[in-house]
């Protein structure tokens, strides 16, 4: 051993190895041998190191933290975790959408903001963006623009051509787009940068009434972005350097939080809302619903092994606790089962056993067996039962978070209402959010994308995309990518 006080190597079931350097040889020349079970303990464990990526959301990283409710809003939720004055542990996770695990972290990308809260009903998950909106509005739809996002079939490229193509055949993109071509598209770090839940949720008290909500995480470090030029830099220069951030400031003891507000509507107001409050490319106006603070997220320990804590981390939109559910979003309803789904394929159908995914509530259930199960399984392992396993509780967990629906099946879009179209949202966010300099660096972002490797008939219906947004902009994307 080379140094006297450190720990003696082992292999994996706990044996003393001979050497960290040498191989096990006939003669110092000679072959090696068969029953070298260390060397082949390494080659193999170093073989098997790797799990699959996440498909979209592949590079990340995160923190620990906690949750604290600082105002009352029992009114609206009877969920644990937003009672006044209650602590919640937490885990977070950032993300890019198409990039792959060793992808820079400042390609222009929406970032993912994922929380799974270890609450005392069992773990909620909030899977969100940095953008309050999204894409496209079917699910249908999800695979083909994830698939537009990353690489070619031939040449493993990624393509601006094939992204524009799909964004202008997809108008309903318009929003979400206009979002990710401002400033938004590259925030300059995780820590300068919003969360939204971007869905609707239901929210429902003790007296079992429901409200429509939508969560907002606003930074208390300042919203912040990077412009192209600078972005583009650290790609090169630090591909990590969001990561690298995080981990920083934490270290340093500078603890990032964000402060939690919900927009709420009454249950019956969805139904002659103006706009489909379920649609995911749309916001809420604040005029109409404005802001209700909640809570402070804090992150305040870091990781301390990336894989078992960040690319083993399960978040699923399906977590939900009594007093929050799911609502009529096409979008949301089919995350519901997407998540879980891909967990199962990537980390294996018991991960929710690995410590990161591990509620911090009692498991009492009836899953049983499978591959890696580590948690002891005993009798009796069916219900109904006579012999005192566990039984479900409905006044625990009333099915109230629900909605009543009926009609026809059918493959159809939403119904449009009285203010639904593609283009007005995004309008009012180029006119009426950004700034004139925010204008400016949306008009040069979007130049620059579409003078790199769009064609025709593609690059037309982009600039009529544009002018559809807003006109002015539109005319000025055109010129622009007239004189590029
Ligand atoms: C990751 C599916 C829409 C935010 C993922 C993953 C899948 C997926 C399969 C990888 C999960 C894993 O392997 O751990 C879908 C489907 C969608 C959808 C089918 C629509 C029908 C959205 C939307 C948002 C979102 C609208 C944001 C509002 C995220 C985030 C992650 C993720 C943040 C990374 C989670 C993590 O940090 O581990 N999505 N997604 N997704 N998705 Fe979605």
């Amino acid at each position: 051993m080379a140094d006297n006080n450190s720990k003696p190597t082992t292999t994996d079931a706990g044996i003393p190895v001979a050497s960290d350097e040498h191989s096990l040889s006939v003669g110092p020349d000679g072959p090696l041998l068969l029953q070298d079970h260390y060397l082949i303990e390494q080659m193999a464990n170093f073989n098997r190191e790797r799990i699959p990526e996440r498909q979209p959301h592949a590079k990340g990283g995160g923190a620990f933290g906690h949750f604290e409710t600082t105002h009352d809003v029992s009114q609206y939720t009877k969920a644990a975790l937003f009672q006044p004055g209650v602590e919640t542990d937490t885990v977070m996770r950032f993300s890019t959408v198409a990039g792959e695990r060793g992808s820079p972290d400042t390609w222009r990308d929406p970032r993912g903001f994922s929380v799974k809260f270890y609450t005392s009903e069992g773990n909620y998950d909030l899977v969100g963006n940095n953008t309050p909106v999204f894409f496209i509005r079917d699910p249908m739809k999800f695979q083909h623009f994830i698939r537009s996002q990353k690489r070619r079939a031939a040449n493993n490229l990624r393509d601006h051509d094939m992204q524009w193509d799909f964004w202008t055949l997809s108008p309903e993109s318009a929003h979400q787009v206009t979002w990710l071509m401002g400033d938004r598209g590259i925030p300059k770090s995780w820590r300068h940068m919003n969360g939204y839940s971007s869905h609707t949720y239901m929210w429902v008290n003790a007296s079992g009434e429901r409200f429509w909500v939508k969560y907002h995480f606003k930074t208390d470090q300042g919203v912040d972005h990077l412009v192209q030029e600078e972005a583009d830099r650290l790609a090169g220069a630090d591909a990590d350097y969001h990561q690298r951030d995080l981990f920083t400031s934490i270290e340093q003891g500078d603890h990032p939080s964000w402060t939690l507000h919900i927009q709420i509507m009454p249950f019956e107001e969805a139904k002659t809302y103006r706009y489909n409050p379920f649609d995911l490319t749309k916001v809420w106006p604040h005029a109409d619903y404005p802001l209700h603070e909640v809570g402070k997220l804090t992150l305040n320990r870091n990781l301390t092994d990336y894989h078992s804590e960040n690319e083993q981390a399960a978040f699923e939109p399906n977590n939900l606790v009594p007093g929050i559910g799911l609502s009529p979003d096409k979008m949301l309803l089919a995350r519901g089962f997407s998540y879980s789904d891909a967990h199962r394929a990537r980390l294996g159908v018991n991960y929710r056993q690995i410590p990161v995914n591990r509620p911090k509530a009692p498991v009492n259930s009836y899953s049983k067996d499978g591959a890696m199960r580590v948690d002891n399984v005993s009798d009796p392992v069916y219900a109904p039962n006579s012999y005192g396993g566990p039984s479900a509780d409905p006044e625990r967990f009333p099915e109230d978070a629900v909605w009543a629906s009926s009609g026809d099946m059918v493959r159809s879009a939403y119904t449009l209402r009285e203010d639904d179209d593609d283009w007005g949202q995004a309008g009012t966010l180029v006119r009426e959010v950004m700034d004139d300099a925010a204008r400016d660096r949306l008009v040069s972002n979007v130049v620059g994308h579409l003078s790199n490797g769009v064609s025709q008939p593609v690059l037309a219906r982009a600039l009529e995309y544009w002018r559809n947004i807003d006109s002015d902009v539109g005319e000025r994307i055109a010129q622009g990518v007239q004189q590029s």
